[in-house]
């Protein structure tokens, strides 16, 4: 599979920093309000370990892949896409890059104002953003929390409008997001 992307298709590079980061910033959901919500022992310092952690993972991704992105074209949408489908999904692309940039930066902002020294996977410390600030802490954990809503939400409208662009619309909207998929020129 040519792994640059051309005018039908998602090369191979896209797609797998898509479905990889797909795959983590689920578990990165999940990992954050178990740690939140775990009682007090060993467990939660491991699970807020592996969020972080994991966090700044998905931020140094997100860095390459808007890299990539811009280093070539951008498959154009199927033909029976109309003009409001293709304003919504590139309004709420380009807010998934953004909120994907933000929230680990807010989490490592939080993590600073709050002081808590934190180890990349336990192997060596990870600087401080900013000094210690009990006041910007409680709105720094708020705008975190809140950008992780906000994520959820997006990501609902971005996983049903796949779905339904395969069920509903049965365009290449999907299909060419697949591994091992290419679609045909002007496949719709
Ligand atoms: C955490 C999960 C996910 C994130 C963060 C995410 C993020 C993104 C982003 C930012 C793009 C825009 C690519 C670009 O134009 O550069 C994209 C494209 C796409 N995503 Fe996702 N995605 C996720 C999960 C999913 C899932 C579960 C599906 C399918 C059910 C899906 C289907 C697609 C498709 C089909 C495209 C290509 C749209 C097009 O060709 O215009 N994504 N995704
Ligand atoms: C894409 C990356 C990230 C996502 C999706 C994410 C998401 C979340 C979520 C959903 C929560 C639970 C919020 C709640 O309901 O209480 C949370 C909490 C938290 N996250 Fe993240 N996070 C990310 C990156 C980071 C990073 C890089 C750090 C720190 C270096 C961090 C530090 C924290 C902390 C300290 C909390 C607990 C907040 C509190 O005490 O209320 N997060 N995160």
């Amino acid at each position: 599979m040519p792994l640059r992307n051309d005018s039908d298709n998602w090369g191979g590079v896209a797609k797998t920093l898509h479905w990889s980061m797909a795959g983590l910033v689920f578990v990165e959901l999940v990992l954050g309000w178990m740690a939140v919500a775990w009682p007090l022992t060993p467990t939660k310092l491991y699970l807020f370990i592996w969020h972080k952690s994991l966090g700044f993972v998905i931020l140094f991704l997100v860095l390459i892949r808007l890299v990539w992105r811009f280093s070539g074209p951008r498959p154009r949408f199927p033909d029976s896409t109309t003009v409001w489908e293709r304003w919504s999904a590139v309004i709420v692309h380009e807010l998934l890059y953004a909120i994907l940039i933000f929230l680990p930066i807010t989490g490592w902002l939080f993590n600073s104002a709050v002081d808590v020294p934190f180890r990349f996977f336990g192997w060596f410390r990870w600087p401080a953003l900013i000094p210690p600030d009990q006041a910007q802490a409680h709105f720094l954990a708020d705008l975190h929390i809140f950008l992780g809503w906000s994520l959820v939400v997006l990501l609902s409208v971005h996983i049903l409008a796949a779905l339904w662009h395969h069920a509903v619309g049965h365009d290449s909207t999907l299909r060419r997001m697949m591994p091992g998929v290419r679609v045909t020129p002007k496949g719709s």
